[in-house]
């Protein structure tokens, strides 16, 4: 291998490790301080299906992605209309929004194949995590939210 190309693996092995450290996990430890156990039944189901659906673009933090992916911890556009919420999660979302006095334009796409359950138990993660108290969605609050 060339000098060169190795300063540029090199390069490329400080970018991912780099990438890496950007993103810190939240603290699981928290869901464990979840006083009501279905609430931390459900978001920890929550937030294995949140690494799965949702953290490549909202990061695991839920801190966003600089102007392009907004926030969902402390996010005033999600915590403010939690059927709204709900609604991307399933149809996602296109068009300018403001999230925490910031504006956003770049297309979410929808997860058609979640079921009820799924959206419950995702919203519970993320109301509970990034919202700042206790917050348990269920099954029927969830088919409500998506009714037409
Ligand atoms: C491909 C990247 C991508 C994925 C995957 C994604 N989102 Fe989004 N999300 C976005 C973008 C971009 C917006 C802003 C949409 C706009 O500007 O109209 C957004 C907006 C939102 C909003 C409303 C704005 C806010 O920050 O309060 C919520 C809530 C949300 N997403 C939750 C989720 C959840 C939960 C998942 C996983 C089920 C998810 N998103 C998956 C890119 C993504």
């Amino acid at each position: 291998m060339s000098p060169a190309s190795l300063r540029f693996f090199w390069f490329l092995g400080l970018v991912w490790v780099m990438g890496c450290n950007s993103k810190t996990p939240e603290d699981p430890k928290n869901l464990n301080r979840i006083k009501d156990l279905k609430t931390k039944q459900y978001a920890i189901a929550g937030r294995e299906l949140y690494i799965q659906h949702c953290s490549n673009c909202h990061q695991k933090d839920g801190a966003g992605l600089g102007l392009l992916i907004p926030p969902l911890k402390n996010a005033d556009y999600m915590l403010e209309n939690p059927a709204r919420s709900a609604r991307i999660i399933r149809y996602g979302l296109k068009g300018e929004i403001v999230v925490n006095g910031q504006t956003y334009n770049q297309p979410m796409p929808g997860n058609p194949t979640l079921k009820s359950i799924e959206i419950a138990q995702l919203m519970t993660y993320i109301f509970t995590n990034w919202g700042g108290e206790e917050t348990l969605y269920t099954v029927d609050e969830i088919n409500q939210f998506l009714a037409p």
